[in-house]
């Protein structure tokens, strides 16, 4: 069957459609309806049955007869480390996990929170909470103790998983006391923290509270997969919106796993017992569902990279990587690919390797650049795929689906909508705009299986930023159009949210710590282009009367409060002083027009503007540090 024929059947027949996909799922107990549309706008996929993820990426694999086969390869540049787990070692290994959890008092339905670096233990952790149906909740290592505090605040942990320190190229950096600082700014407290001691760095342990992972394992007996309900939480996952508060997006067990087996197949075109790796950080919804949950549900080899693209040691190091393995399908986010090109442009450490085994390579997280996909293309000789989805989606929305049929790629669009998505481009009056027009791209409610089921305690906030805008349509927040064959094309986000080097962030958030500043009276944060990472935050700031520190002063204080507040993710390094800043007469700040000034291009001076000449200002501003026209 062709892409247009299974598209078809999934937009006719959804649910016949995700019950066949169902079958490569074990059920404990099969569902009630495929979908439960009682609570609309909020739906259920799979309601009344019941599973267990870890059972599905695990213990059937080895059940099955293919517990040698490798389940994760874990390689670590930075510390000189490779290792195996087959299925059989790595299912011993988490349900030892599970039981020190379980000792803990960790059970089905608790919340434990896992601030932990790009390591095998952090992939057991995970893997263990969905053994017991506890609900994990990954923080990404790069961001401050701050952002962990309102996630414990949010999630409210009964336990924190935590390593003594995370590697980041030659810097080693330790958790342990972002995580004390986190847990002295937060009011909800965890029960225990259990801290994996790195070699690189020793973590000092608070008594009563935190406790030695390994001395828990070696005391535990292995605790065994628990049945729960298709419909139950299997992680929250939080992600920027445009406040600085984050948005806890749930995923289920059901549909999660139905569809993450789906898409290896038909999205990426893998097999089991292919080598699948996503170059990317568990703490983000990439690795998530394509470090550990896709490729083990569909019984693949996983590869976990501890490492960058470039400077561990050189930018080969991903084709070392990939001949090393025989990686069969890689995935990354285009950042990776700009960074390599600019180290190596002709692509020299390439022919160095034996790459013959890799299929494809798929780019997603942030606008895939034409130049560095065409790139990609010619110096691999392979197909490479952009696509698109969310944090909200957990899996692609548009892609040209590899394992279906390969359709002509138009670089700069991420192809057409994946089987499960219908996806429109709105007018503000809610009416489909015609092909080629720009609008808000929208996705017709139901979602498929897999995406956000809601937001973690908060039904209401879930309707209201993603289902209110038009009634029966979720809103991606990105804008762009469909060619007139059905091609999609996401052009910018229509909020605050900007992508740095395949890093989410909210300029909300970051405008939130410059203004509480006791110099700034007001501020704004831009994303402007960058080479390198895709978009950089630019902060524009005004400052109070009478001030007495200098502006370089207040600029570096600036600097290290974002990095101190939001995390060193943000790459938060560019701030200009200026006297106001532009906005309409209602008062809304121009942070559009702004933007395209710093890029340097064309803009209009909007109709509602207060005062034109203060683009003038802004421009000359900008300049200076190297933004605008050049
Ligand atoms: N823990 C602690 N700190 C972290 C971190 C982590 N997990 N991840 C990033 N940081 C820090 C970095 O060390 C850096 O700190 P610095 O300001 O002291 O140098 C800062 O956060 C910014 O990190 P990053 O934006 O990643 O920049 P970089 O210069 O270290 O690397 C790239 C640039 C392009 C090589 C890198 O961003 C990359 O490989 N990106 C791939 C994209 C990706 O994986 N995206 C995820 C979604 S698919
Ligand atoms: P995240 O939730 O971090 O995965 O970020 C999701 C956002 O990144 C999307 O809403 C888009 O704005 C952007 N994005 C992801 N993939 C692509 C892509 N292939 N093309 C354009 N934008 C993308």
């Amino acid at each position: 069957m062709g892409y247009d024929e299974i598209y078809g059947r999934s937009q006719e027949d959804p649910e016949g459609f995700w019950a066949d996909a169902a079958a490569a799922i074990d059920w404990d107990k099969t569902w009630d309806s495929v979908l439960d549309s009682s609570a609309a706008p909020i739906y259920r996929w799979f309601a009344g049955a019941e599973l267990n993820t870890c059972h599905n990426a695990l213990d059937r694999h080895v059940a099955a007869g293919r517990g040698d086969h490798t389940a994760l390869i874990y390689d670590s540049p930075v510390t000189g480390t490779k290792a195996r787990f087959s299925y059989a070692e790595l299912t011993d290994q988490v349900a030892r996990f599970a039981g020190a959890l379980a000792s803990q008092g960790v059970g089905r339905g608790d919340t434990v929170i896992i601030y932990m670096p790009m390591i095998p233990q952090t992939v057991i952790g995970m893997l263990a909470c969905a053994r017991l149906g506890a609900i994990h909740s990954v923080v990404f290592g790069g961001f401050a103790a701050k952002e962990l505090a309102t996630r414990i605040n949010d999630a409210r942990p009964k336990a924190i998983l935590t390593a003594s320190c995370g590697i980041e190229g030659a810097k080693v950096i330790p958790y342990k006391p972002l995580l004390d600082e986190a847990l002295t700014l937060a009011s909800h407290q965890p029960e225990h923290c259990i801290v994996f001691q790195r070699e690189q760095c020793e973590a000092a342990m608070t008594e009563g509270r935190d406790v030695d992972w390994e001395a828990q394992v070696s005391d535990a007996e292995p605790a065994d997969c628990v049945s729960v309900a298709a419909t139950d939480p299997l992680y929250i996952l939080y992600t920027s919106g445009t406040t600085g508060i984050p948005k806890g997006v749930v995923r289920d067990h059901g549909g999660h796993a139905v569809a993450l087996a789906w898409s290896m197949k038909h999205v990426y075109g893998v097999e089991p017992g292919d080598v699948f790796w996503a170059a990317s950080d568990v703490g983000w919804v990439v690795g998530h569902s394509y470090i550990v949950y896709g490729p083990l549900l569909y019984g693949c080899t996983t590869v976990l990279y501890e490492g960058k693209p470039v400077g561990t040691p050189d930018p080969g190091a991903f084709w070392r990587v990939i001949s090393e393995y025989g990686v069969d399908v890689m995935f990354t986010a285009p950042t990776a690919f700009r960074a390599i090109k600019r180290e190596d442009p002709d692509g020299t450490y390439i022919g160095q390797y034996d790459l013959s085994k890799l299929r494809a390579l798929f780019l997603a997280g942030e606008r895939c650049d034409p130049d560095t996909l065409l790139w990609a293309q010619e110096k691999l000789g392979i197909p490479v795929i952009d696509h698109w989805w969310q944090t909200e989606t957990g899996w692609p929305i548009a892609a040209n689906c590899l394992g279906i049929e390969e359709l002509p790629v138009r670089p700069g669009s991420p192809t057409r909508a994946v089987p499960g998505y219908d996806v429109r481009i709105l007018g503000e009056d809610g009416q489909e705009l015609p092909d080629g027009e720009i609008g808000s791209i929208m996705i017709r409610l139901p979602l498929p299986p897999g995406t956000l089921a809601t937001l973690w305690q908060n039904d209401e906030r879930f309707v209201e930023a993603y289902l209110s805008t038009h009634e029966g349509w979720y809103l991606t927040g990105d804008a762009g159009y469909r060619d007139e064959d059905a091609y999609l094309w996401i052009m910018s986000r229509i909020d605050d949210i900007i992508n740095t080097a395949g890093h989410r962030l909210s300029t909300g958030g970051m405008e939130e710590v410059l203004s509480a500043h006791p110099d700034v009276a007001e501020a704004a944060v831009i994303g402007a282009a960058d080479e390198l990472k895709g978009e950089l935050p630019v902060g524009l700031v005004v400052l109070k009367a009478g001030v007495t520190h200098t502006p370089e002063d207040i600029k570096a204080d600036l600097v290290r409060l974002v990095r101190e507040k939001v995390g060193p993710v943000a790459s938060f390094k560019k701030v200009v002083i200026v006297d106001r800043l532009p906005k309409t007469r209602s008062g809304k700040v121009l942070r559009g027009t702004m933007r395209k000034i710093a890029d340097g291009k064309d803009f209009n001076v909007p109709a509602t503007i207060d005062d034109p000449a203060i683009l003038g200002e802004i421009e000359t501003a900008l300049g200076e540090i190297g933004y605008g026209r050049r």
